[in-house]
């Protein structure tokens, strides 16, 4: 059993595409697979999730569809007093400076609240590039004042937006796509992954339990024997 499971919640768009829906659509039916997902991982007593929901790169994409996105990320957020008995500790990770205010307020009060539940570990990255990341670091460490002879890899992920966390034992990416695309490049050092061409709104525990399974059987060496 993986102690930290990270997914790259990727597919929306075709999915909806195959139905002759807009994209937003996919979004609402990813949004909802999300938090199935999110709630099985914990009834299985994983520690830690982290799910890609926005890349530093997609803002790229029409206005309409990021306004979709983000309205859902606020309907999860004021939604999330319903699931205070889940015992879910949620945390936001990424670069939070150009989210609109109400939605910075609404992740704060989510991660208070829910800061001393002993369950799942959610994170959640909105507006999360893992080369952002380590260029940030990068910033915090020369700012601290430390010699470069004190830098090692230790404080390097101390200064990351994953600090305390340990790093992802197995990725997950559906939808047929065979690439990180820019997620936790740094914590993904000895990942394992698994690939499938599920698009997400139709990933079910099934596949999820599919996937648990292949990775018990797998043989993680970390470059020894
Ligand atoms: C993932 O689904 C959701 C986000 C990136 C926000 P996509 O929207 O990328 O779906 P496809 O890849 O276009 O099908
Ligand atoms: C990665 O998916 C980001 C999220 C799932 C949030 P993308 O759809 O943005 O990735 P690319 O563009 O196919 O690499
Ligand atoms: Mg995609």
């Amino acid at each position: 059993m993986p102690q930290h499971i990270a997914i790259i919640m990727d597919g929306n768009g075709r999915w909806a595409k195959k139905r002759g829906l807009p994209r937003s659509a996919g979004h609402v039916a990813g949004a909802k697979t999300f938090k199935s997902i999110a709630r099985y991982c914990n009834k299985i007593g994983l520690k830690y999730l982290t799910v890609y929901a926005f890349s530093t790169e997609n803002w790229k994409r029409p206005e309409d569809e990021v306004n979709a996105i983000m309205n859902l990320l606020r309907d999860y957020l004021k939604d999330a007093e319903n699931f205070k008995d889940e015992n879910i500790r949620v945390r936001f990770i990424g670069d939070r400076t150009p989210l609109a205010e109400d939605i910075k307020a609404l992740m704060e009060k989510n991660e208070n609240d829910s800061k001393n539940a002993t369950g799942l570990t959610l994170y959640i990255a909105i507006n999360y590039g893992g080369r952002d990341e380590i260029v940030k670091a990068v910033q915090k460490i020369v700012d601290s004042g430390v010699k470069a002879e004190e830098i090692n890899e230790q404080l390097i992920s101390n200064n990351l937006y994953t600090h305390g966390c340990p790093d992802p034992d197995f990725i997950i990416r559906p939808s047929g796509e065979y690439r990180l695309s820019n997620y936790l490049i740094w914590q993904s050092a000895y990942s394992e992954f698994w690939y499938s061409d599920v698009l997400w709104p139709d990933f079910t525990e099934k596949d999820l339990e599919k996937a648990i399974n292949d990775f018990s059987n797998r043989n993680r060496r970390f470059g020894g024997i």
